[in-house]
Parts: structure tokens; C-alpha cells; sequence
């Protein structure tokens, strides 16, 4: 098995004035990347950060911390060039804000990004599959895109397991209430990037939530390699 478990604490849930000592203090605590919530106020009913700010905090994180951008924006081909200057890693892009998914994909690879596809609940695994062969990550939102603090949907799972049972080495990343108490539904369906927002910047031990996410991801990964 290709993959490993790695935790991004979402920065959305820091305090926003203090970003670039919390990605610090997010790192610091173990994490194994960033994951960065870029939001339009059209593609969902709120807004946040662009590439300005993503140069910004990659100038006070240093070169090495990996940023995965979450692009929940209404015209993510406008983007990419921007956010591949600014130090992005990789483009996280919603399959419902697009007709032309390998034009961007391609897009998103020549502009020295990796690339992620995100689907919102609505949207089927199947909608997905036929660009699992192109992508580095698929993203299954276990929340309605849009706010931080959500309630994790477990209905999502399923998504999960499919996913993993036909892409036995993608990078399958959840994202929307994950954390102590639901981590294990989300390691035992086979996810092994872990978004966590929340539970991990508002806890007074991150450094503990991170590892307890991460072993948890771990151990079903050896699992599920002995299984088979
Ligand atoms: C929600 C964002 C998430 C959010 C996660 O639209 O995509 O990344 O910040 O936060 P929690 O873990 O608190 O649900
Ligand atoms: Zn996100």
C-alpha cells in the first residue's frame, strides 16, 4: 500500500488575526500538512482568504509545510496560476464547480501543483471515479461545505469504502467534523488524510489530538494490509 495517514488541521477555526502563528503552532504540533479554506461567498454562503493571504502565510511558514488548498469557489480555473505563485502544494477543486474537470486537472499539473477533487455530500462517488485515474487526492466532504464546527455525517462512509476498494493506493481525504469521536468510522472506511478543523485548534492539546488522529489512521491502514 502506497498511502500513509497524515493529519491537516484546517486553520478555519483559529483565531484568523493570528494565521500565520497558528499554521506555526499547527506544525509545531505534529501536523503533517495544512489544509487551507479558500471561500468565494458564492460557490458557498461564506467567505474567507485568497491567494494574497496563502503568499503571506507561506512566507512566514518557510518552504517546507505542504498546503492543500480547498478551493470552495465558484471558478476554480481562475485560481490556479495565482494560487501555484503564491506556494500552494496542491488544488483541492469541487467536481460540481466545473464542466471541464481534465482541462483543469491538466491545468493544475502544469502549474507544478498536485491535484485534489473534492465532492460535496450531494454528490455521488461515481460522479468522481472516472477521474480517480488522473488525480493525487479525492476529497469526500463529510459536511456541507461552507463553516467550520459541523456536525460529521457518518452517511458518508459508504463513499469512503467504494472509493477504497476500487483505488487501493489514492489519497482519499475526509473532511467536516473529524475528530476523536469519529475518526475511527473514517479510518475504518479507508480515508487516510484527515482534515481536522475544530477539534484540533480548539483543543488545549493539539499535539495530542494530532496523534491520536494519526495512530488511529495507522492502525487501520496495517489492518487492512494484513487483511489482505
Ligand atoms: C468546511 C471546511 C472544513 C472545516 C473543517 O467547509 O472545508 O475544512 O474548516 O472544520 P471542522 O473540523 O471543525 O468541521
Ligand atoms: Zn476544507
Amino acid at each position: 500500500m502506497s498511502y500513509s495517514a497524515k493529519i491537516g488541521p484546517s486553520i478555519l477555526s483559529s483565531d484568523l488575526a493570528c494565521l500565520g502563528s497558528e499554521c506555526v503552532r499547527m506544525m509545531e504540533c505534529g501536523a503533517d500538512y495544512l489544509h487551507l479554506d479558500v471561500m468565494d461567498g458564492n460557490f458557498v454562503p461564506n467567505i474567507t482568504f485568497g491567494h494574497p493571504m496563502v503568499e503571506c502565510l507561506r512566507n512566514c511558514v518557510g518552504p517546507d509545510p505542504f498546503f492543500d488548498m480547498h478551493m470552495m469557489v465558484s471558478r476554480p480555473e481562475q485560481w490556479v496560476k495565482p494560487m501555484a505563485a503564491a506556494g500552494a502544494n496542491q488544488y483541492t477543486f469541487h467536481l460540481e464547480t466545473t464542466t471541464n474537470a481534465g482541462n483543469l486537472i491538466k491545468e493544475i499539473r502544469e502549474s507544478g501543483m498536485k491535484v485534489g477533487l473534492a465532492i460535496k455530500p450531494g454528490t455521488t462517488v461515481e460522479e468522481l471515479a472516472p477521474w480517480a485515474g488522473q488525480i493525487d487526492m479525492a476529497l469526500v466532504m463529510t459536511v456541507e461545505p461552507g463553516f467550520g464546527g459541523q456536525k460529521f455525517m457518518e452517511d458518508m462512509m459508504p463513499k469512503v469504502s467504494w472509493l477504497r476498494s476500487q483505488f487501493p493506493s489514492l489519497d482519499i481525504e475526509v473532511d467536516g467534523g473529524v475528530g476523536p469521536s469519529t475518526i475511527h468510522k473514517c479510518a475504518e472506511a479507508g480515508a487516510n488524510m484527515i482534515v481536522s478543523g475544530s477539534a484540533v485548534v480548539s483543543s488545549d492539546d493539539p499535539r495530542s489530538v494530532i496523534t491520536m488522529l494519526r495512530t488511529a489512521v495507522s492502525e487501520a491502514i496495517q489492518k487492512r494490509s494484513l487483511d489482505r
